[in-house]
């Protein structure tokens, strides 16, 4: 099984997905950013993994940028999309173009807290639990079908950078072994 994966920040699922190749039955044909910044670039280059880098704000429109996407992704022709911090929303002819093949980890226990900030939002509502999910990308933002979710429980200490690294820990361990069971 042939993934990309997109990110555009730190990009520790990227070094998961990269790390846990050997072990799982999916290749990291190429990676993908959007933001030449990324942290991610230079895991790229310790596992030395091809990164494509189109930098959205070189376009007028996301769709201009899509379609760059979009013939990047022709060339590749994966068997799955594998979105991992990729701070991008994807247009809509996009996602019909690859229906059922782009997948999104999103760190809420969706369908509560799709969008931004979603660790502050779970400390504002006294949850007593928080989590990630990993789920189908369709055409409305971080919405489409649960594939796998996994939560613990917030303790009276937690703050939004220890639930940051909480949710990453678990997602770090489940993204490449839901990758891998995909097919
Ligand atoms: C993750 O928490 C993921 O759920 C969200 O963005 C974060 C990316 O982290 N979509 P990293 O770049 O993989 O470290």
């Amino acid at each position: 099984m042939k993934i990309v994966v997109f990110f555009s920040g730190t990009g520790t699922n990227l070094e998961a997905i990269l790390n846990k190749q050997k072990d799982f039955d999916y290749e990291v044909i190429s990676a993908f950013t959007n933001n030449p910044k990324a942290e991610g670039l230079k895991i790229c280059g310790k596992y030395n993994t091809q990164c494509e880098v189109i930098d959205h704000r070189v376009f007028k429109t996301r769709k201009d940028f899509d379609n760059n996407v979009s013939e990047f992704l022709e060339k590749i022709n994966p068997d799955y999309i594998i979105l991992a911090g990729y701070m991008r929303i994807i247009s809509e002819s996009l996602v019909n173009d690859w229906e059922g093949q782009i997948i999104n980890i999103h760190p809420s226990l969706l369908p509560k807290y799709p969008g931004l900030n979603t660790h502050q939002k779970a400390l504002e509502a006294k949850d007593k639990y928080h989590g990630t999910t990993i789920h189908y990308v369709i055409n409305k933002l971080d919405a489409g079908p649960i594939i796998r979710q996994e939560s613990f429980k917030i303790e009276l200490n937690d703050t939004v950078e220890s639930l940051t690294n909480r949710v990453k820990e678990i997602e770090n361990r489940i993204y490449p072994e839901t990758i891998s069971k995909l097919i």
